[in-house]
């Protein structure tokens, strides 16, 4: 891979996507198409938390053809560092095992059992969901 950009969102080609149902597409999001060499590899957005704005919830779907290099991971960097978001956090079905080691690979962390017990606790986490979050330090 050599050049990887983000560009406008194809709602469009998200569709295509398999697996693009893991995803949350919604209004209130912000998502880019993901450019490998100028090819449409894969969609990246994030949403804002309901209860707090500056919980980004990382959004991501990868076309088979371009995944098991990482590209999930720096699709995600590029994000996190185009808006200057200061953490990412991904809400994931524990039987996506792509995606969860897709993010700890790129340096998500899950949370502390007692916090995940407790966000199911409240019903801000379903049953068969885990939650990893990874921190930004940008430079100015
Ligand atoms: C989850 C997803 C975004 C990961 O993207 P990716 O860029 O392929 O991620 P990585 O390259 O870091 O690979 C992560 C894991 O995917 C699996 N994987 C590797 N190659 C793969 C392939 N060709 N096809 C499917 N999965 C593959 C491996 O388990 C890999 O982990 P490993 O390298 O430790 O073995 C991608 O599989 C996808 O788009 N899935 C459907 C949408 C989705 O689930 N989105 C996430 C919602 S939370």
């Amino acid at each position: 891979m050599k050049e990887i950009i983000l560009t406008v969102f194809d709602k469009d080609f998200c569709a295509t996507i398999p697996g693009h149902e893991e995803m949350r597409v919604e209004e209130s999001g912000v998502y880019h198409t993901v450019l490998v060499d100028g090819e449409k590899a894969g969609v990246v957005g994030y949403l804002s938390g309901a209860v707090n704005k500056e919980v980004y919830f990382i959004q991501v779907a990868i076309t088979p053809k371009f995944r098991g290099v990482g590209l999930a991971g720096i699709s995600e960097d590029l994000l996190a560092e185009h808006y200057k978001l200061p953490v990412l956090v991904a809400t994931i079905e524990t039987a996506n095992t792509s995606s969860v080691r897709a993010h700890l690979k790129s340096g998500f962390q899950e949370l502390p059992a007692d916090k995940l017990a407790y966000l199911r606790e409240k019903g801000f986490l379903k049953v068969g969901q885990t939650r990893l979050v990874k921190r930004y330090n940008h430079e100015l």
